[in-house]
């Protein structure tokens, strides 16, 4: 599996030492609310074995993070096939992260490594991001990697229940 490092992020492998902060994010509202609802820790727990189930089976995926400087687990960042029912195709690129860890500029780092992975390692001629039409954090990520909006593109997830959470905007960026 391919570990990928920042100047102050350490992409890896899932650990059993990253189920309770895990945990943790996944049950804090604030980092949930562009989601339907929070997760217990039987679902957080489920993601992450699913997750790293991704990452044994291609070597890329969504990866735990962690800070060089002090081996602190702060959530996850990586690059998915985009899940079947979508309006489209293509592989995604996504993060999520404790909100102590926000404000740092951590997704925008993870996520420069994720998309030079993508497009060198991998590959790939393009890379998506999707997000909540709100969630204004993960959209100005996107643009300061460089993705592009196009407004016709916008859609509702299917994946998620109606309500003000279900449109959604697509980014992409090419190689
Ligand atoms: C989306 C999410 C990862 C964005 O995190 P973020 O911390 O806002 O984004 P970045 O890591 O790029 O950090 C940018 C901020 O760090 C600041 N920053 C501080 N030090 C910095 C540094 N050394 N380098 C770059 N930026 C720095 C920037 O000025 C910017 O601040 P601002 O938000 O006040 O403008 C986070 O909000 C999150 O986990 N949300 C919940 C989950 C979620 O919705 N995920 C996306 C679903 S698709």
């Amino acid at each position: 599996m391919t570990e990928l490092r920042t100047a102050r992020l350490l992409l890896r492998g899932w650990r059993e030492s990253d189920l309770e902060p895990w945990a943790e994010l996944n049950a804090d509202p604030e980092v949930r609310a562009y989601f339907p609802d929070v997760l217990d820790r039987a679902r957080s727990d489920a993601s992450a074995a699913f997750f790293q189930a991704g990452l044994d089976r291609r070597g890329w995926g969504w990866w735990a993070v962690e800070t060089v400087a002090t081996g602190e687990f702060i959530g996850f960042a990586g690059l998915d096939p985009v899940d079947a029912g979508m309006p489209f195709t293509g592989v995604e690129a996504g993060w999520r992260l404790a909100r102590a860890a926000w404000g740092h500029g951590y997704a925008t780092e993870a996520g420069r490594a994720v998309l030079a992975h993508g497009f060198g390692e991998l590959g790939l001629p393009e890379i998506l991001a999707v997000t909540a039409a709100g969630n204004a954090r993960s959209r100005a990520v996107m643009g300061r990697l460089g993705m592009v909006h196009d407004p016709a593109e916008d859609f509702d997830d299917p994946g998620v229940p109606e309500g003000p959470l279900r449109r959604s905007v697509v980014y992409r960026i090419r190689r």
